[in-house]
C-alpha cells in the first residue's frame, strides 16, 4: 500500500494539464468512483488496526492533496479563458433600463383601488361594441346625435358594430350576466370622432361605476363620490353636483371638485370658477335597468363615468394630451419616480 501511495502521490504533483477536460479526466481517474484513490480507501477500510495508523494518515493528504491540485489547475485555466476573451472585468456593470408607468395608468389604478376598497368589483368588456351595448340598452333614443358618424368610428361594413364611445357600455354587460346587488367598476379605452387637439383626442380612458341594490338613493351617490374625492384629491376637497343630462340616468349630474383659485393657471384650468369638472353620474334610468332584465319596481341604483386623461393632465400638470400618446422616452421618463 505504502508504494501505491508514494506513486500516486508524484503522479498528483507531476500533473499539470491546462486543459478542463483533462483536469476533469484527471479528477475522475483519482477521486472518482471508480478512481484510484477511491480504490485504495475501500482497500483501507478492510485493514487491521495497526496498520490503518499507519496508512490513515497519507492516505488523507493525498487525497486532499489531489482535490487541491484539481481545484487550483481547475481556476488557473478558466482565469486564463476570460483573460483570452479580452473581457475587462474592471468595467462598471450596464444598468438595465428601467420603464417607467404610464400617467394614465397611474391615475388609472389609483381610482380602482379607491373604489376596491368600498367593495367595488372590477369588470371589462369589449372595445369594439354593437349598437344594443353601447347605445339601445342605455335608453339613447334612436336619432340621438351621440350615434351620429360624427362622434362613432364604425367598424367594417356593418353599421351595428362600433369602437365603444364610453364605458357605460360594460354595465349593459354586467347586468345581462348578474342580479343585483352589483357594485363593479370598469375602466377601459374609448374612442370618439373627434377633432385632436391639445384639450380632446379621439381615444381617451374612462372609469365606469355602476351600484345596483334595494333603496339605493342620491345620497348614496353623492357621499360614495365624496369619499372618492377625497381619497383621491384629499381629505379637504368639497365637491358640487351640477344638473346634467344623459340619456342612462335620471336624474344627471356632473361633479365639480374645488381646485382653487390662487393662481394664473388656476383661472385658466378652471375657466376662473375654481371648480374642476372630474365626471358625469347620476341614478341609472328605470329604462336601462328594465331593458337588462333587473325589476327597477324592487331594484334601483347610481353609475357614474370619470374621465382618466381630464384627471392625468391636472394631477401632472400636462399642457397637452396629445403628449399622453406620443411615446416620447423625454416625457415618459419623467413619471419613474411616481409609484
Ligand atoms: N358615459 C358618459 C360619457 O361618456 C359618462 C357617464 C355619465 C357615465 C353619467 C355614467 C353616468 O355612468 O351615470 O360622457
Amino acid at each position: 500500500m505504502k508504494e501505491r501511495i508514494e506513486s500516486l502521490l508524484a503522479e498528483v504533483q507531476n500533473f499539470g494539464s491546462k486543459t478542463a477536460t483533462e483536469i476533469e479526466a484527471f479528477r475522475i481517474e483519482m477521486l472518482g468512483k471508480k478512481g484510484q484513490i477511491t480504490a485504495l480507501f475501500n482497500e483501507f477500510r478492510e485493514l487491521p488496526g495497526d496498520q490503518k495508523r499507519i496508512f490513515g494518515k497519507t492516505l488523507n493528504e493525498l487525497k486532499n492533496l489531489a482535490a487541491e491540485r484539481v481545484q487550483a489547475l481547475k481556476e488557473a485555466t478558466e482565469e486564463q479563458t476570460v483573460q483570452n476573451s479580452g473581457l475587462d472585468l474592471s468595467r462598471p456593470a450596464n444598468f438595465s433600463q428601467l420603464g417607467s408607468r404610464h400617467p394614465v395608468n397611474l391615475v388609472k389604478n389609483e381610482i380602482v383601488s379607491i373604489f376596491k376598497r368600498i367593495g367595488f368589483s372590477v369588470s371589462a368588456g369589449p372595445e369594439i361594441e354593437d349598437d344594443w351595448h353601447n347605445f339601445t340598452a342605455l335608453n339613447f333614443p334612436e336619432e340621438h346625435p351621440a350615434r351620429d358618424m360624427q362622434d362613432t368610428f364604425f367598424v367594417g361594413r356593418e353599421p351595428d358594430w362600433a369602437l365603444r364611445t364610453h364605458t357605460s357600455s360594460v354595465q349593459v354587460r354586467v347586468m345581462e350576466n348578474e342580479q343585483p346587488p352589483i357594485r363593479t367598476i370598469s375602466p377601459g379605452r374609448v374612442f370618439r370622432n373627434e377633432a385632436i387637439s391639445a384639450r380632446s383626442h379621439c381615444f381617451f380612458h374612462q372609469v365606469e361605476g355602476l351600484y345596483i341594490d334595494k333603496d339605493v338613493s342620491f345620497a348614496d351617490l353623492k357621499q360614495t363620490l365624496l369619499f372618492f374625492a377625497q381619497e383621491f384629491f384629499g381629505p379637504e376637497t368639497k365637491i358640487r353636483l351640477r344638473p346634467s343630462y344623459f340619456p342612462f340616468t335620471e336624474p344627471s349630474a356632473e361633479m365639480d371638485v374645488y381646485w382653487g383659485l390662487e393662481n394664473e393657471r388656476d383661472y385658466r384650468m378652471t375657466k376662473g370658477t375654481g371648480w374642476l369638472e372630474v365626471l358625469g353620474c347620476g341614478m341609472v334610468d328605470p329604462n336601462v335597468l328594465k331593458n337588462n332584465g333587473i325589476d327597477p319596481e324592487v331594484y334601483s341604483g347610481f353609475a357614474f363615468g370619470i374621465g382618466v386623461e381630464r384627471i392625468a393632465l391636472h394631477r401632472f400638470q400636462i399642457p397637452d394630451i396629445r403628449m399622453l400618446f406620443e411615446n416620447d422616452l423625454r416625457f415618459l421618463e419623467q413619471f419613474k419616480a411616481a409609484h
